[in-house]
């Protein structure tokens, strides 16, 4: 576990503190709390600080990313197993809840949980009670619980995928983290705060700030990964600069921009899985749109010649016309 020293929380943006007020006001109270927020706002760091500032702080702080093992692997994590209770369980193991007793148990990712799992954490949240897994033993535990996700947990259980029951006992505090971009007073302080920790890192004694055109570049950054993101670029455009007598200059975003990167060829892309919204969507339009995308990427491939961009897709001169017209895609050549 990291030290509570090495958990500084950076930023001073009013929403921030305005977070950290939240968080001081929670924090004693021997309840459940709920910490949601994009990934890479800080939920972890915000949870360690929920468990510092309470009363348990002297008792195990104890973390579980419930989204990083099957179900029934997950639960022998979290519940323990006797000896026997399946093949390979030689000896009896304790679960987080057990070695969380008096102290704080951190359930990251917690909407990927299964119904049954729920269920369980839901009686240890009200009578403080489980069995291990393949035992009968009621085992009593004192753990608080900080559960942790980047879902939309009331939209879950609407939908039955997440048990309103214990919705409603995690939720009697819920702590929601703004995303970067909404503190955007934050990310200077930020990253100069990594800056400063990686020079020293790398052994340079002096780091001189950032160039007008780099700062303005992390400001207008969207910071889709959030403090994570931001930490992981600037570390980068630390450990890549190389003349350290001067400000920074290059900042690179996307480490794996490169015009070689497998995937990025007009012809050849979207051959493993395709990255579908989250939301319901107009399937009939994108496939339309995704016809478009590629018919015009070939026809710039064949340099505008209709016989050539036929061959090309594999289709006859006539049908080509045809998704021309369609998409109204004939204006320049008619
Ligand atoms: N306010 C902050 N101050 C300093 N570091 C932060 C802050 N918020 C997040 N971090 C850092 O960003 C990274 C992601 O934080 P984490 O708590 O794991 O995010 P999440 O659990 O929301 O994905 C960690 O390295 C963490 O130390
Ligand atoms: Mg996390």
């Amino acid at each position: 576990m990291r030290k509570p020293e090495d958990q500084q929380l950076i930023g001073e943006s009013p929403v921030f503190l305005e977070v950290l007020e939240h968080v001081s006001r929670v924090a004693p109270l021997n309840r459940p709390v709920l910490v949601i927020g994009e990934r890479g706002t800080g939920k972890e760091l915000i949870a360690a600080r929920i468990h510092f500032l309470s009363g348990r702080w002297d008792y195990p702080f104890i973390k579980m990313n419930c989204a990083a093992l099957a179900e029934t692997l997950l639960e022998t994590e979290l519940f323990g197993h006797e000896a026997g209770s399946f093949t390979g369980a030689a000896k009896r193991r304790l679960g987080r809840f057990e070695l969380a007793n008096k102290g704080s148990l951190f359930l990251d990712e917690l909407s990927s949980t299964s119904s049954g799992v729920q269920e369980k954490i839901l009686r240890v949240i009200e009578y403080g009670e489980f069995e291990r897994v393949g035992g009968s033993e009621t085992i009593h535990t004192n753990v608080r619980i900080i559960g942790a996700t980047n879902e939309d947990l009331p939209g879950l259980a609407e939908k039955g995928k997440f048990r309103a029951d214990l919705l409603d006992r995690l939720a009697f505090d819920v702590i929601t983290l703004p995303p970067l971009r909404e503190r955007p007073g934050d990310i200077l302080t930020l990253a100069n705060h990594f800056a400063v920790k990686m020079a020293g890192e790398l052994g340079k004694d002096l780091f001189n700030g950032f160039s007008e055109l780099a700062r303005k570049e992390l400001l207008q950054y969207a910071w889709p990964g959030n403090v994570r993101e931001l930490k992981n670029v600037v570390e980068r455009a630390v450990y890549t600069c190389r003349d350290y007598d001067q400000p920074i200059v290059d900042i690179i975003f996307d480490p794996f921009d490169s015009p070689w990167r497998p995937g990025t060829h007009p012809v050849k892309e979207n051959q493993g899985s395709i990255l579908l919204p989250d939301e319901p969507y107009d399937f009939k339009q994108s496939i339309q749109d995704e016809e478009v995308r590629r018919i015009k990427s070939a026809m710039e491939q064949c340099r505008f010649n209709q016989k050539k961009t036929a061959e090309f897709l594999g289709m006859t001169y006539h049908q080509l016309r045809g998704y021309l017209r369609k998409y109204e895609l004939t204006e320049n050549d008619e």
